[in-house]
């Protein structure tokens, strides 16, 4: 019975926007961190059964996401031997941070069923390919399939092939999160809902995918030449430039909560006040700031004085997915 471990990722410069949605293709690439706190574990037993089955940290999972992984599997039992293929797969996942805080989980979700499904239907994929099928279940996902720094590519083929991430070599910074976890009120849109809605109705959305390829280029450029300011510049100006698009679009798609913004103005006075961190803000309420390890602490304790920040969570870099002995003992 295969077991894969995979972390999830924050962006530092977003993917907001698909060029095919069948394929789940980027319109642009994106850039990213791995994140070691975040972290889903997967066991796949293939079972003769007629239907698959999936448990999230011991809830059994139906509807939705059971469909979604149940499609992600078909993607993997396409190319398998037919004594195989025609297996179902028990998929038991157990992730290290609250899914019911609206932390991305499908990043490391789909990384980890990726690395486990490919072992459990005896599919010998490279990294490039693991990253190609982990995008059919989540754009971000083919990020998770690297560790530290990872550019995911946009690619410009028709079948995808070529749309995977790839780890980023020569960086020399070194990078810690700090994740504040905000308000748990009414569920969020989806990311794929809401690059939908963003590129049909916003009038920001051409404007927003223009600034991609440059912000790319130039955080590389930041993070090869160890130049923290200019990537903060970068980073957060991806993230409000994301953000604006889907403000723009009708009906308005809005994040934030008050306590993201409280969140940005004290990383921003943070800065003022001489400590290198930067923000940054996915598809939901909670801001996550980088900054050098040895400052990450002071980072999160700072974004902690707010009585609206449940929780921060810290976490370094992590490592790109991999197969594993076991699963982790259930806290
Ligand atoms: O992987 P998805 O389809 O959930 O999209 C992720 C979208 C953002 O988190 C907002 C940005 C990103 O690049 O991760």
């Amino acid at each position: 019975m295969p077991i894969a471990t995979a972390c999830a990722n924050i962006a530092l410069v977003k993917y907001w926007g698909k060029r095919d949605s069948a394929l789940n293709l980027p319109a642009r690439g994106s850039l990213s961190l791995t994140l070691d706190a975040l972290r889903t574990h997967t066991e796949i037993e293939l079972v003769d059964a007629p239907a698959d089955s999936l448990e999230i940290d011991g809830a059994r999972q139906h509807g939705r996401s059971l469909e979604r992984a149940s499609r992600f599997l078909d993607l993997v039992r396409a190319g398998a031997a037919p004594e195989l293929a025609r297996r179902r797969a028990r998929v038991i996942s157990a992730t290290t941070f609250p899914i019911a805080a609206g932390l991305a989980s499908s990043a490391s979700g789909f990384a980890a069923l990726a690395v486990a499904a490919a072992a459990a239907y005896r599919r010998p994929l490279d990294p490039h390919a693991l990253s190609v099928l982990a995008r059919r279940g989540s754009g971000s996902a083919a990020r998770s399939i690297f560790g530290g720094f990872v550019r995911m590519h946009a690619g410009v083929r028709a079948d995808g092939l070529d749309a995977a991430a790839a780890p980023l070599d020569g960086v020399a910074l070194e990078l810690a999160a700090a994740i504040a976890l905000a308000g748990e009120g009414e569920k969020e849109v989806g990311s794929t809902e809401g690059m939908d809605v963003t590129a049909r109705t916003s009038p920001y959305f051409g404007a927003w995918l223009d600034t991609v390829d440059r912000d790319l280029d130039a955080a590389e450029r930041a993070l090869r030449g160890g130049d923290i300011e200019a990537l903060a510049a970068i980073v957060e100006g991806s993230c409000l430039a994301m953000h604006a698009s889907a403000l723009a679009a009708r009906p308005g798609i809005l994040y934030f909560k008050a306590v993201t913004l409280w969140a940005i103005d004290r990383v921003r006075a943070l800065r003022q006040s001489g400590v290198p961190v930067m923000f940054t803000i996915d598809a939901g309420p909670h801001l996550v700031a980088l900054a050098p390890p040895s400052v990450i602490d002071r980072v999160a304790a700072a974004l902690g004085e707010h009585p609206d920040v449940a929780r921060v969570i810290t976490s370094h870099a992590g490592e790109g997915a991999h197969l594993v002995e076991a699963m982790p003992e259930r806290a």
